[in-house]
């Protein structure tokens, strides 16, 4: 038998294990839902009991998937696979698109440092409007959002997954459709500004100092690439520049604070920071997402807004993606 603290239960939806008390009782049985009353129930116990360790991740998808290996269209052996990374084989999102996400947005960029600007702009458009349209199919079928993610290298696949995150974050905000094409938008350039650094920075917390202080000048050449180049709108080229500004005015790069920081970056700084904190160090495979969720919890409002804060992390724990005003009866 191996303790499991009552935090750990109540942040699932489902009980993923068999819950025995002190005395070795059975209280509660896998594949329960967590109602409030049974959530209570665990609150009234000092020490519980799981006995099956495999099953404690709270990310790992407790049913089959509707594919596995034989069933996939798609190998890890073929070619867009070879030149686009891995695919996450865990991921509510078909095989196929996630191959023509990840190519769309890695040949949008090379296309943009070729200086054909009006056929990159198009191109990441495109990619935009696939993550829309996939993330309304796929909505209501979402338990963990390791089913949402993309594998690859982080600099062509972050983006993506960070505008994936924020279309059902938005979604679930209730902003409507325009403003949640603006946001994916602006998830999805958020780090473009990184395009004109020179050197590659694998590791930001190994930086140099001189590393760092280059580093740190990407949300505003992200702002003028989005402006001057791109010729998008001001909303979207906020973003580039504030999503590292925190609320309590300790981020950078100019540490203004709170409602100074646009709507849409307070919803991107979450999910860019979740993806970037679940991204393990070779960026193929995803690491701990309780960990993350914790590290969101406990960086706060002092951190993040608290609406989309508290929505994502809702998210996250119950893997419900339903927008709220769907929840009213
Ligand atoms: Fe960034």
């Amino acid at each position: 038998m191996i303790v499991v603290s009552s935090e750990e239960i109540i942040s699932q939806k489902v009980l993923p294990y068999d819950l025995y008390d002190e005395a070795g009782i059975k209280i509660l049985e896998a594949g329960e839902i967590l109602t409030p009353g049974k959530i209570l129930l665990v609150r009234n116990h000092e020490v519980l009991y799981r006995k099956d360790k495999k099953q404690t991740q709270t990310d790992t998808p407790r049913k089959t998937q509707s594919y596995n290996n034989n069933e996939a269209p798609y190998s890890d052996t073929i070619e867009d696979v070879k030149k686009y990374g891995p695919l996450n084989k865990k991921s509510k999102i078909d095989f196929e698109t996630q191959i023509e996400l990840k190519s769309g947005y890695t040949n949008a960029l090379s296309v943009f440092n070729q200086n054909d600007v009006s056929r990159a702009k198009a191109m990441i458009l495109e990619v935009r409007d696939r993550i829309i349209k996939d993330s309304q199919l796929i909505k209501k079928n979402v338990q963990f959002f390791s089913e949402l993610k993309l594998l690859g290298e982080h600099k062509n696949i972050h983006p993506l997954n960070t505008a994936i995150f924020s279309v059902f974050l938005a979604n679930k905000l209730e902003y409507n459709e325009v403003q949640i094409m603006e946001i994916a938008l602006s998830a999805l350039l958020h780090d473009i500004g990184k395009i004109k650094l020179t050197g590659e920075i694998t590791d930001t917390s190994k930086m140099t100092k001189d590393e760092e202080t280059a580093y740190r000048k990407h949300p505003l050449i992200g702002h003028r690439l989005i402006k001057t180049e791109l010729k998008l709108s001001e909303n979207i080229a906020r973003v580039a520049l504030q999503h590292h500004e925190r609320m309590d005015g300790t981020g950078w790069p100019y540490g203004i604070s709170s409602t100074m920081i646009s709507e849409y970056a307070q919803i991107i700084a979450v999910c860019n920071h979740f993806d970037n904190m679940t991204s393990s160090a070779t960026n193929l495979e995803i690491s701990n997402f309780r960990e993350a969720l914790r590290a969101l919890l406990k960086a706060g409002s002092r951190a993040f807004s608290p609406k989309p804060l508290y929505a994502f992390v809702h998210m996250l724990s119950y893997g419900d993606t339903t927008s709220f005003e769907e929840l009213k009866f």
